[in-house]
């Protein structure tokens, strides 16, 4: 089989779907890989790597459109400026992509419905439920993971005082504190680097669970006054809360935020949009020269007034908005990102055959489109189709 390696055209987007070492080890399985000139510059993966360890290096993506029967990619098709074409009009029927699609989101129907037309089948990889079995495959933990730690690195260099305690000759000075606001994948990496920073560390989450796992990353846990009968689905995820409890979260955690240096937001219901828990009047009582972090921002954020994909000072708090967090650490994102797409190719190919077990959950829940049929359920369910 054949897999191509278009080079990322999103601006600014530094990362590539394969690292030279995975193009190896597809090599090694049988698999031929035609890869993008320059295509991993961005995350100084260089194309002498990539010949060395058996790919064939194109100067046309068109032609690896043409050629190959799976795409791995990291962003969904965009319009390509370069050659006055979107990249779903070089792909062909029945070609597999492979990328994150997140196609319940508004902005990407019109794209996801040009995909299913064109016969495309299409695999999302935010669609990689998160159970044990697909740990491996599952690239949205990995970029989150990528987020957490370089959200920390971020929001310390936009700080005016040092994160750790020090003792100095002239005196003692105290560490920061920094509040993580939703601790799942990235919340609890958040947490981690701060500690690892001499921060002291403050945690708030609706789930138990959660709540627990970060008081044994040495956290402070505050309590959202959340009972657990409605912060949680009966699949242990969580739940959207109604205003009424929302607000009274709010109040509980108001106190807290506003003594912290940094306040990291990652709190976030699968699909859903994102909870508003802190709002403008909450940021003006925050301390002078706070910074928040608001990595909810494409779900809409946790804070009310962080800019979508933008740095902006407002009531003297830094607001940031970043969006493409993982993008900023091109390096160990993509060698995460290849990796994992590796295993994903790995677990759906057999005998040189893509094999698609539909009833299996890995593939229902990632499975966008096939033979011209929309099957994704959340964008079924958002485009008013079911
Ligand atoms: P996750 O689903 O693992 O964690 C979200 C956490 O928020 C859960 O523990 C949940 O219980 C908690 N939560 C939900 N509602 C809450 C509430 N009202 N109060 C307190 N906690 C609440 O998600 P993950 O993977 O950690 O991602 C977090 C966010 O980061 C998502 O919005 C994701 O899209 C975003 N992200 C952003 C990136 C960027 O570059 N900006 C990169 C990677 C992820």
């Amino acid at each position: 089989m054949i897999i191509g390696i278009p080079k990322e055209i999103m601006h600014d987007e530094a990362r590539v779907a394969c690292t030279p070492e995975v193009v190896g080890k597809f090599v090694k399985e049988g698999f031929e890989v035609l890869v993008e000139k320059s295509a991993g510059d961005g995350a100084l993966f260089h194309d002498e790597d990539y010949v060395k360890a058996g790919a064939k290096m194109m100067d046309d993506p068109q032609e690896i459109y043409e050629k190959a029967e799976i795409i791995l990619k990291v962003k969904e098709p965009l319009f390509n400026e370069k050659l006055g074409k979107h990249e779903i009009d070089m792909m062909h029927k029945g070609q597999y992509l492979i990328t994150f699609i997140h196609p319940a989101s508004p902005v990407n129907h019109e794209m996801v419905k040009q995909m299913t037309a064109k016969g495309i089948i299409a695999i999302t990889l935010d669609g990689i439920p998160r159970i044990s079995r697909a740990q491996n495959l599952d690239a949205l933990t990995s970029m989150s993971t990528c987020a957490g730690y370089k959200g920390i690195l971020l929001a310390a260099n936009r700080l005016t005082t040092f994160l750790p305690q020090m003792f100095t000759a002239v005196g003692k000075i105290e560490p920061a504190k920094v509040m993580v606001i939703g601790v799942g994948v990235a919340g609890l990496q958040a947490l981690a680097t701060a500690k690892r920073l001499g921060a002291v560390t403050y945690a708030a989450d609706i789930r138990p669970a959660a709540a627990e796992q970060a008081m044994s990353l040495g956290a402070k846990v505050v309590d959202t006054t959340v009972p657990a009968e409605l912060a949680i689905t009966e699949g242990g995820y969580a739940n959207r809360l109604p205003d009424d409890v929302l607000l009274r979260e709010r109040e509980a955690l108001k106190g807290t935020i506003q003594q912290m240096d940094i306040v990291f937001c990652s709190a976030l219901i699968p699909g859903k949009v994102a909870p508003v828990i802190i709002t403008e009047e909450m940021v003006k009582g925050m301390k002078r020269g706070a910074v928040i972090v608001d990595i909810s921002i494409d779900q809409g954020g946790n804070c009310e007034c962080t800019p979508r994909g933008d740095v902006e000072v407002k009531h003297h708090v830094t607001l940031m908005g970043i969006k493409n967090i993982p993008g900023l650490l091109p390096t160990s994102s993509t060698w995460m990102f290849a990796n994992n797409l590796y295993n994903l190719v790995y677990y759906l190919v057999k005998d040189g055959k893509v094999v698609l077990d539909r009833s299996d959950e890995v593939i229902a829940k990632s499975l966008v489109c096939i033979d011209g049929e929309l099957v994704h359920v959340g964008a079924r369910e958002a485009m008013g189709l079911n």
